[in-house]
């Protein structure tokens, strides 16, 4: 496999927690208590609700702050009769870069469908942002060991039908399910060993120069005391964080990891 630097990417998965106002506050404190290096050293962006997408927009713009803005989820078609949903071409225009696309609370919670997913990872692409693909096991398919099977199923299906170049520039968060809000983590070392047979995954599917340059991030109750062990292994290339991502000051400490590190 071709030797490539994977700039690491720490995103905020914000759920359905702060309005507009409170997302102003949080982006302001976080410009303030990250600094110029800390920017440098790794890719960061927040995904607001939508209704927060506008005003976070124009704080990172008007202050010129290297975050990026992502959002949550969207749809798959540019318009239509689809009340209540968000169009990607929307997501666009407001200068989103990064989209997640089947979270495991998409899933559980509002039935999305592999089919559905892999629909939604192509039209973010055609609107030229990068999705951020979620895979990840329950607790029982951990225990029955058929986290591989339900991982790799979760890629192969999100990722058909996309090509190797573009599979090698999008992102896919590892999440197991029963460490989302949950405050228990995958080890460092279990986690490292989805997040290698997720980029085996990728080589399969795709290409191995796709899974030398694919980002996997890894998510799962990170927090400013764990990101250093985590993002020191080798196939983990950032974080999705849920919960430690409101707090200005936890999430701060978790971008800035490398310094941690040094
Ligand atoms: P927590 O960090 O709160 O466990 O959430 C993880 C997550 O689901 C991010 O998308």
């Amino acid at each position: 496999m071709a030797k490539v630097t994977r700039t690491p990417l720490i995103s905020g998965n914000w759920k359905m927690h702060h309005n507009h106002f409170e997302a102003i506050q949080t982006i302001q404190k976080l410009a303030y208590l990250l600094h110029k290096d800390d920017l440098e050293a790794v890719d960061v962006s927040v995904h607001p609700p939508f209704t927060d997408l506008r005003s976070v927009q124009t704080v990172l713009e008007a202050d010129d702050i290297q975050i990026a803005l992502g959002a949550q989820h969207c749809h798959f078609e540019e318009k239509g009769a689809f009340t209540g949903e968000v169009s990607p071409a929307f997501l666009a225009k407001l200068n989103v870069s990064y989209v997640i696309v089947g979270h495991s609370e998409r899933r559980e919670i509002f039935g999305e469908s592999d089919e559905l997913v892999n629909a939604k990872v192509k039209a973010i692409l055609k609107w030229g942002m990068t999705p951020i693909l979620c895979c990840g096991e329950t607790l029982d398919e951990r225990e029955a060991g058929a986290t591989e099977e339900k991982v790799a199923g979760q890629v192969r299906a999100g990722l058909a039908g996309v090509t190797a170049e573009q599979v090698g520039a999008l992102v896919i968060a590892y999440e197991p399910i029963w460490a989302i809000g949950t405050g228990r983590t995958a080890s460092a070392e279990d986690a490292q060993a989805v997040c290698a047979f997720v980029r085996a995954t990728v080589a399969d599917v795709a290409s191995a120069d796709a899974a030398a340059s694919v980002r996997i991030q890894y998510g799962g109750s990170v927090k400013p005391g764990n990101a250093v062990e985590l993002m020191s292994q080798p196939d983990i290339d950032g974080a999705l964080v849920g919960g430690a991502s409101l707090v200005a000051e936890d999430f701060a400490g978790i971008v800035q990891f490398p310094s941690q590190r040094a």
